[in-house]
């Protein structure tokens, strides 16, 4: 196997060691990093969604910054203004947080949908426009946002139609007893550390090697059958009664092609890190919930009957007919 992907398991592994159980959070976060997408993080606070992402951006030779959100952030403490400065007698644009690599959006429920919006259309746009003004971002740019379960109190929900941004959006739940343990021995250990001398990071990728990456998990092969049933199922999201009797008249809108590009990356990008030079559909199956579950609009009936997006992932995967 290659150099690339030596360098990319090691990030791997040296996140499972940091942010123990959550497997599958670590690779979804690499995931994106090599899809060029961005990833929002659902879970209950103290799961370890904020150290899960710094502990990623330790390991990455870019700008990293961190935009906790609150209740009085305002959209250009996001995106940066235009600020007069008198000795020119000149407005001269001074840059947000959001110009980074990396950048963590903290707990992005927290702030009103103003806020929110300056945050999701640069991360489309992958620019700011401010005085009639382009600032482009930098080419490697990823937003990891995390946010708290929306049942939470104080919070204001992502709109719907926005979450399309995010290439993937996925939840994190409580450790088992075992890693409980195992928890409570690693942060005794980092405590130690932390009054000792601070460990640097043992893996640091550099831009070019993600780039790279990106390369070689764009060259994975999906066999035309494989394509088809990654097609079938995004059709069934569309026309689930064609599938799914029970789920006519749920789905208020189903997966764009959008979703089915993601989809696509995602799956390649799961191959290539389990080591195979071609899609099965176990990695579909891998991806599919955190790539279609924030794409999937159930309809006021679906979602009054306490009906899911989940839900309806889960039924079209029984029904779709596998390659
Ligand atoms: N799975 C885990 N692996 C390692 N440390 C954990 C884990 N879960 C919780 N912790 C510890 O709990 C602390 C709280 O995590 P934090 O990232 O602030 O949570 P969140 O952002 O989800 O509220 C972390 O700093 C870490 O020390
Ligand atoms: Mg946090």
């Amino acid at each position: 196997m290659s150099e690339t992907r030596d360098k990319i398991i090691n990030l791997k592994l040296y996140m499972e060691q940091n942010i123990l159980g959550q497997e599958d959070l670590v690779r979804k976060l690499i995931i994106t990093l090599l899809s060029n997408g961005h990833i929002l993080v659902e879970g209950a606070p103290g799961l370890a969604k904020t150290k899960a992402i710094k502990i990623m951006a330790e390991c990455i030779d870019a700008e990293y910054n961190r935009i906790q959100f609150t209740p009085d952030l305002l959209p250009s403490d996001i995106t940066g203004s235009d600020v007069y400065i008198a000795s020119t007698s000149q407005f001269e644009f001074r840059a947000g947080p959001v110009f980074a690599s990396l950048v963590l959006a903290d707990e992005i429920n927290r702030a009103p949908a103003k806020v929110q919006a300056a945050l999701l259309e640069s991360m489309a746009e992958r620019q700011i426009s401010v005085g009639g003004k382009q600032y482009k971002l930098p080419t490697l740019f990823m937003v990891m946002a995390t946010q708290n379960p929306i049942e939470h109190e104080g919070t204001y929900n992502l709109p719907e139609a926005q979450l399309d941004r995010f290439l993937m959006y996925t939840r994190i739940g409580q450790p088992d007893a075992a890693t409980e343990h195992r928890i409570l021995q690693l942060v005794r250990n980092e405590e130690k550390i932390q009054n000792g001398e601070h460990e640097e990071a043992p893996c640091k990728l550099r831009i070019s090697n993600i780039m790279a990456a990106r390369q070689e998990a764009a060259d994975i092969h999906m066999s035309p059958a494989v394509e088809e049933y990654m097609v079938q199922l995004i059709m069934a999201t569309r026309h689930p009664e064609k599938y799914d009797e029970s789920l006519k008249n749920m789905i208020a809108y189903g997966a764009s092609p959008r979703a089915t590009i993601a989809l696509d990356k995602c799956a390649k990008i799961n191959a290539w890190l389990s080591g195979r030079d071609f899609v099965a559909p176990e990695d579909i199956h891998s991806v599919v919930y955190d790539v279609l579950r924030h794409r999937i609009i159930l309809n006021f009936e679906a979602q009054a009957a306490g009906m899911t997006s989940d839900e309806v992932i889960t039924r079209l995967l029984k029904v779709v007919p596998l390659p």
